[in-house]
């Protein structure tokens, strides 16, 4: 069996992965240090797909730790998903996590090839992009980070593109998610966030759920359909099908180093969004408009043509099925997995 290094497989979209990676026939290691996870996410992968997979507790940035991984466990290829990823944190902390998520990502790629193993997908974002002119966003829009969570993914990219170039050993997906949403269909896994979220779609579920009173709506005067910011959502089961597919298309295809945007390819604003999960799922959900969130862009969405074409790969959930495994999730774990 082929064996599949999964760090940060503990966390929102590892865990979705290691589902679909572990149905696909794959043996998994988790290498997860739960800065921002619960190992008992992952005893609901092994209850949902009846496997088992390793998990070692340790950090990314801890090359002992990687190099006993290397010597027990013949690692084929490595998804790596180990890093921090808020946005504010990231301007108030910049050091924690150039060094979390940059360093953390040179102490990977140092280990694994001490022991020739060349294959490697990262976790990137379309936060690259930054401020971006053209819509739909495509590979070879200009990138333009805006923050430092989204130079720590650049810089990565770009480390992971001079060492392609200086070593063709080496096979990498770059993958840029838009907006990862929803949560597996048993309702056993999903978006766990510490303390508030920052983010709309979990916003949305706790306020529905009753953990919050209201959701703030941030601006109501953006060029959009609505006046609302619009993203493009992509349900967390297809963002984690598409990460198999890039294992295989590596394992195929792929000579050197390839970037494919991972999203659904078209956008929706946040009262859509608000609606369709009142919608689906008879809830009500209170809202009010407040000022625009620093930073925010009016419209982001990507262009999936090269997913298509390269990978095989799009996504098969819409936004209702989004909007029904969301609450299924959060209507069974209130409080998430504690
Ligand atoms: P998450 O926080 O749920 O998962 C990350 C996991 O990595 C957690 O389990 C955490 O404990 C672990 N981790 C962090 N630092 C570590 C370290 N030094 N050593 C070992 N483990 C460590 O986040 P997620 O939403 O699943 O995101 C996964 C990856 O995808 C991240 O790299 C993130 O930046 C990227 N990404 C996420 C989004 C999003 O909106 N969720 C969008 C674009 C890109
Ligand atoms: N929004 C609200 N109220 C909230 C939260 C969000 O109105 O309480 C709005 C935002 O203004 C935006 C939309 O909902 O218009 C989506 O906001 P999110 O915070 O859910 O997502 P972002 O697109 O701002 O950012 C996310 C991740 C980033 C990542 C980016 C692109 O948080 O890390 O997607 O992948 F870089």
């Amino acid at each position: 069996m082929t064996t599949i290094l999964v760090t940060g497989g503990a966390g929102y979209i590892g865990t979705h992965t290691c589902v679909e990676l572990l149905n696909a026939g794959y043996d998994v290691v988790v290498l997860d240090n739960f800065c921002n996870s619960k190992p008992e996410a992952l005893k609901r992968v092994q209850k949902i797909t009846g496997k088992i997979l390793r998990v070692i507790n340790g950090d990314v940035r801890d090359k002992e730790c990687l190099r006993k991984i290397f010597t027990k466990y013949p690692i084929h290829a490595t998804i790596h998903f180990a890093g921090l990823k808020a946005v504010g944190e990231s301007v108030t902390n910049p050091v924690m996590y150039y060094d979390n998520n940059v360093m953390g990502s040179v102490a990977l790629i140092e280990v694994m090839d001490e022991f020739n193993v060349n294959n490697l997908v990262f976790s990137s974002s379309a936060t690259v992009y930054g401020f971006s002119d053209t819509k739909p966003i495509s590979e070879t829009a200009p990138l333009r980070p805006f923050n430092p969570y989204g130079r720590t993914k650049r810089m990565v990219e770009q480390i992971l593109e001079d060492l392609s170039a200086s070593d063709t050993a080496w096979n990498i997906c770059l993958l840029r998610y838009f907006n990862p949403v929803g949560a597996h269909a048993s309702g056993l896994i999903g978006e766990d966030p510490n303390g508030v979220p920052n983010n709309l779609m979990p916003y949305i579920s706790q306020v529905a759920v009753g953990n919050l009173k209201e959701l703030s709506i941030f601006g109501k005067d953006y060029d959009t359909v609505d006046g609302t910011g619009v993203r493009d959502y992509i349900h967390v089961v297809d963002l984690a099908v598409g990460h198999v597919a890039a294992l295989k298309h590596i394992d195929e295809h792929l000579d050197g180093l390839m970037t494919i945007n991972l999203g659904a390819g078209r956008g929706y604003s946040v009262l859509e969004l608000v609606r369709t999960f009142e919608e689906t799922n008879s809830k009500a959900i209170p809202y009010k408009f407040v000022q625009r969130r620093a930073g925010d862009i009016a419209i982001y969405y990507a262009d999936t043509s090269l997913a298509k074409e390269k990978l095989g790969w799009e996504t098969k959930l819409n936004l209702s099925d989004i909007c029904r495994d969301t609450w299924r999730w959060q209507s069974q774990n209130p409080q998430g997995y504690n």
